[in-house]
């Protein structure tokens, strides 16, 4: 609702010449110590995740860890942490992804996720669309389905839903605020 995209927008904090100078930080730790906007915020991805028919919540280290988890416990789904390379004990799968500059690597624990699961990708922001896409390459990779990527945030000008779009292949991008 429009009642909750204002409660949310106004928890977003902007942070200047962070983490670089030129560079607009979206600083959302005042959303997480809102407990009615942490709340609005859970509610609003749990509904997503039940709407798109999703058995599972993947979350995206580390940001996405803090809004997926309780999104997972909402929703009564269970949680699957991808996470930066070299972080799970167990057996994983690997994908590698380009950055601006460089190169950046995530895993998941390959047991985790299996053909049948319908997983839902939660994530803070959706920036280049980098992360997003190659979590759902591991997702396919690891024999499930994906529900769809749901994010808080989406820059548009960066066009990152024009980067995903293939690696959805059809399942929907959904961002509660477009900034
Ligand atoms: C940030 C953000 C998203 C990602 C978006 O994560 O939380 O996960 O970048 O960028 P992209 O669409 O260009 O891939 P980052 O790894 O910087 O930090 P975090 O560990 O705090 O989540
Ligand atoms: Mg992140």
């Amino acid at each position: 609702s429009a009642d909750v995209t204002q409660l949310l927008l106004s928890r977003i904090r902007d942070v200047p010449d962070h983490p670089e100078p030129g560079v607009m930080f979206k600083d959302i730790t005042p959303l997480l110590a809102d407990p009615a906007a942490f709340s609005a915020l859970t509610d609003a991805l749990a509904e997503i995740a039940v709407r798109t028919g999703a058995t599972k919540i993947v979350g995206l280290e580390a940001r996405g860890f803090i809004l997926g988890a309780p999104v997972a416990v909402r929703a009564g789904l269970g949680f699957v942490p991808v996470r930066k390379a070299g972080k799970l004990p167990g057996a994983t799968l690997s994908q590698v992804y380009d950055l601006e500059y460089g190169s950046a690597e995530i895993e998941v624990h390959a047991e985790d996720l299996a053909p049948g699961d319908r997983v839902l990708v939660v994530d803070d922001v959706l920036a280049t669309g980098g992360t997003a896409e190659a979590s759902l390459r591991l997702i396919r990779r690891a024999g499930a389905e994906v529900a769809g990527v749901a994010v808080l945030m989406e820059l548009g000008f960066l066009d990152g839903r024009a980067r995903l779009e293939p690696a959805l292949d059809g399942a929907p991008l959904e961002t509660l605020l477009k900034v």
